[in-house]
């Protein structure tokens, strides 16, 4: 039997991303984005939803660029704070978090140094759709810690050991266990 919830928004799980960008003076911010994932493949392109009211936002929109952070489960509580306060009511937000703000390599964007993998970004689109702008952004380059890497040269998804959202919950969580094999294991009912 299944009952409906209504129209909630439930994907499980969400990611827990670090957007960052730099204001008006160069000032940078980051903030903690769950509305957002890959939306293409060719060009490599991500999406986030976020709120017109954030500072975040309008950086995003003058700047016309943002890195994605990945933060790992050591990061947990930076991670939150970075969700918790606004550069606009806290202007020392970023020196309250202890970490270390460095400019990316491709993008006119700022990042954290501690943050494992992080992916520069260019946007391509904006567009308000509701209550969020949604912002599509072109992904020119991806920068990964020598240390999470494999030997093929792959991110080692235990290593970077990255947060979920559980958005019923509102809690954070870690991956669990690999439990099989993309474009194989579904060979098997072919
Ligand atoms: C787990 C989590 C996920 C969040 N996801 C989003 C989101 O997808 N879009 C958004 O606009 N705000 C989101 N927020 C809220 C912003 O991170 C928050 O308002 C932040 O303080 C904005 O910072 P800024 O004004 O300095 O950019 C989220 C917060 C948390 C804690």
């Amino acid at each position: 039997m299944k009952r409906s919830l209504g129209a909630r928004r439930f994907i499980y799980p969400l990611p827990v991303l670090m957007v960052g960008s730099y204001d008006e003076n160069g000032k940078p911010d980051v903030c903690n984005v769950g509305w957002g994932g890959i939306c293409c493949s060719e060009p490599p392109c991500v999406m986030l939803g976020l709120h017109p009211s954030r500072k975040t936002t309008s950086n995003i929109r003058a700047s016309q660029a943002f890195t994605v952070g990945i933060p790992s489960a050591c990061h947990e509580v930076v991670a939150d704070y970075f969700g918790c306060v606004t550069a606009k009511v806290t202007p020392d937000k970023m020196e309250k978090s202890g970490m270390h703000v460095v400019p990316s390599e491709h993008v006119n964007a700022p990042m954290i140094e501690e943050f494992k993998l992080t992916l520069e970004c260019k946007v391509a689109k904006m567009e308000q759709f509701g209550s969020h702008i949604q912002i599509i952004g072109e992904i020119v380059d991806v920068l990964a810690d020598e240390e999470i890497l494999n030997e093929e040269g792959g991110v080692d998804i235990t290593k970077l050991d990255p947060i979920l959202v559980d958005p019923s919950a509102d809690t954070y969580h870690r991956v669990g266990e690999c439990i099989g094999k993309i474009f194989h294991d579904g060979l098997a009912l072919k």
